[in-house]
């Protein structure tokens, strides 16, 4: 196993999905809200969450493209969190993945509405998926609308723009990151077993390794806001100084460490599964990583 190369399949292989489904809609007379949602989509994440969703699914025995419809549905919905989340009223940002935002190019009114079809679009991507088990797919659309809705990654979101003007305790802050990241990164992993035919038991692990990973994932963000680049992140950074961030709230060297501590127990709920060696290698890069 080869993390950067097995990494690179992944990513392409999403890329190529994501591409040719938006290629059969380019004849339609709203082509710029195509545009504005590829605009975006395209612009080279990390596609940490598709990778994810793919492995989970081979970890489970099954061909891991059988799961690129939910991949893809889970990179659409990411990204138009990243929309949303940049506009004026909400973070106002000015650049993102490495380009202007997405309403800088295209206006508040074609973000907005860029955003909100990629939501949409997303659960009839996820539904077109076929599983070993058909009647696990009413189970998938549920995570999904749960993990990205009002008690998801929107309530996250909610609670993080609320809590701005006042200090939060350590549960509060662990509580509002669990949703606001944790919770796609949790769907990711999750779908990942339900497209791969995976038991119960390896459904409940890949849950926990996404709770510990969605943490460590969010506290190494929160760093890279104060110790990273805007080359390397593409995104601006000390933009977060006024908000309740793990480095606010802990520090540097602290959240370090817990970066650490939740990475491993993310790798350890990985024991029920044979061969583990990709997303423990993908793991540990992540508590290092710079993009
Ligand atoms: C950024 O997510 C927003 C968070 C939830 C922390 P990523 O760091 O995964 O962003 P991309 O997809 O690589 O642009
Ligand atoms: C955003 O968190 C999480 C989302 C649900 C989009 P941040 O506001 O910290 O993400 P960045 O730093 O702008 O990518
Ligand atoms: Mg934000
Ligand atoms: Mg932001
Ligand atoms: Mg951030």
């Amino acid at each position: 196993m080869n993390l950067e190369q097995q990494s690179r399949e992944y990513r392409e292989y999403l890329e190529t999905y994501l591409q040719e489904h938006y290629q059969k809609l380019s004849g339609e007379p709203q082509k710029l809200l195509f545009e504005a949602m590829q605009y975006s989509l395209m612009a080279g994440g990390k596609r940490l969450r598709p990778i994810m969703t793919f492995e989970f699914c081979r970890m489970c025995g099954r061909d891991w493209k059988e799961a690129a419809p939910f991949a893809a549905a889970i990179e659409m919905i990411h990204t138009y969190s990243l929309i949303h989340d940049d506009l004026p009223c909400m973070d106002n940002d000015d650049y993102r993945r490495g380009r202007l935002t997405n309403h800088k190019v295209y206006g508040e009114g074609m973000a907005v509405l860029a955003g909100d079809a990629l939501l949409t679009d997303a659960f009839g991507i996820a539904a077109s998926a076929e599983l070993p088990n058909p009647g696990d797919m009413a189970t998938a659309i549920g995570v999904l609308s749960e993990c990205a809705g009002s008690m998801g990654m929107v309530g996250g979101q909610v609670l993080d723009i609320m809590s701005a003007e006042r200090e939060l305790t350590e549960q509060e802050v662990l509580d509002i990151q669990n949703r606001k990241t944790g919770c796609l990164i949790s769907a990711a992993c999750a779908l990942g077993v339900v497209a791969g035919g995976g038991s119960e038991e390896k459904y409940n692990a890949a849950c926990q390794f996404a709770a510990g990973l969605g943490l460590a994932f969010q506290i190494r963000d929160d760093m890279l806001d104060v110790i990273g680049t805007q080359t390397e992140l593409g995104k601006a950074t000390g933009v977060d100084s006024d908000k309740n961030t793990f480095v606010k709230l802990f520090g540097l060297n602290k959240c370090e460490e817990l970066v650490v501590s939740y990475t491993n127990y993310a790798i350890d709920a990985l024991n029920t599964f044979e061969d583990t060696s990709f997303l423990n290698a993908l793991a540990k890069s992540l508590t290092e990583r710079r993009t």
